[in-house]
């Protein structure tokens, strides 16, 4: 297969680059800005790169989606505080650039494997989200938060409608806080610049307070990369038309962690193990800061979200497999190794 990646240079894009080259003998057609995390592919020669910006290079990407079987638009703000601060840029991006791919998919009839979020959801309160049967709860319009969720539950129903009224072929995936090497740059010191993993382990590096948003007691399901990839994987696949226009929550319902316990863990492991860190790591507390301080008064957060499974695991034999203290040590062998 020829497989259409725009943005593989993301966090996503370059697990998911790696996996394809070494596990199949697809050829990737790539294209992101910059290429800095893709230094296991680029030379590979079924990895063909192009930089450049796809709100750009209209003409590549139209050839380029004609060329392939699968197309998986990657290309997103993905960040909660970009969330609140620069909602239209998320809107222009995350919704209306996509869209133009997703046209172009139904135009030459191609399947596309499109990043939906566990962000859909909101604050539903069920205890586990259901793709089929939950409710997708955001808060009110002055909450900019939810600019992001919304956008991609727009595109979510109008991807829905294409392949139910044109024939498209789509697989949604939402991914439930996937971490792992290469998500954010710990090193980046701005306050909410990077998701929460990579936002404490710099805290910890350079020995700064932790930063626990209302207290710390909302939880994630924390989803190892390589699981995620996996799911991926046989999504695009879609061996038996198993992932066929279908919605699929990707997430490790068995790692459901608070905010407040991931900082210890975090401290206890950098303590423990990486001794450059662990004087750094011993001076760092937990500091409580309500979330309007913290990311502005657009901010509203999600207490619990815990996907459910069974659609993975029924259509792809797919579980996850990497429990939440193996993959904090692979991540932080990645940063302080
Ligand atoms: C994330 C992002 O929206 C997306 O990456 C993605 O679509 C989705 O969820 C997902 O990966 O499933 P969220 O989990 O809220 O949203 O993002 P984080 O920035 O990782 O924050 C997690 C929690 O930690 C939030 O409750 C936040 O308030 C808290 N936090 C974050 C702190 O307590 N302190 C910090 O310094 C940073």
């Amino acid at each position: 297969m020829n497989i259409l990646i725009l943005g593989a240079n993301g966090f996503i894009g370059s697990h998911l680059s790696e996996a394809i080259l070494a596990q199949t003998d697809w050829h990737i057609h790539a294209m992101d800005l910059t290429q800095d995390k893709l230094e296991n592919c680029v030379n590979n020669p079924r990895f063909h790169l192009t930089l450049g910006d796809i709100t750009e290079k209209k003409a590549w990407i139209r050839e380029h989606v004609q060329k392939c079987d699968v197309v998986l638009p990657l290309v997103a703000v993905a960040t909660p505080a970009t969330y609140v601060q620069d909602p239209l840029r998320v809107f222009e991006l995350d919704f209306e650039a996509n869209l133009d791919i997703v046209r172009l998919c139904v135009e030459f009839n191609k399947r596309i494997v499109f990043p939906s979020t566990s962000e859909v959801y909101g604050m539903c309160p069920d205890k586990e989200f259901d793709e089929e049967k939950s409710h997708l709860v955001t808060g009110p319009i002055s909450k900019e938060r939810w600019i992001y969720s919304t956008s991609k539950q727009m595109m979510d129903r109008v991807i829905y409608a294409y392949g139910k009224h044109k024939g498209l072929s789509y697989s949604l995936f939402r991914p439930f806080n996937w971490y792992g090497p290469r998500l954010d740059n710990p090193f980046n010191t701005k306050p909410g610049g990077s998701r929460v993993l990579s936002q404490f382990i710099g805290n910890i590096l350079r020995g700064e307070n932790i930063n626990l948003v209302d207290g710390g007691a909302q939880q994630r399901c924390m989803t190892y990369i390589s699981d995620g990839i996996e799911a991926l994987m046989r999504i695009i696949a879609n061996k038996d038309n198993s992932a066929h226009n279908r919605i699929f929550n990707i997430g490790n319902p068995n790692e459901n962690i608070s905010v407040r316990q991931l900082a210890e863990m975090l401290i206890a492991n950098i303590t423990a193990h990486y001794p450059k860190y662990a004087a750094n790591a011993q001076k760092v507390e937990l500091v409580d800061i309500d979330a309007k301080t913290y990311y502005g008064e657009g901010y509203q957060d999600v207490s619990l979200r815990v996907p459910a499974i069974k659609h993975a695991r029924e259509q792809l034999a797919w579980q996850p497999t990497v429990d939440i203290k193996t993959g904090l040590r692979k991540t932080l062998d990645f940063y302080l190794s």
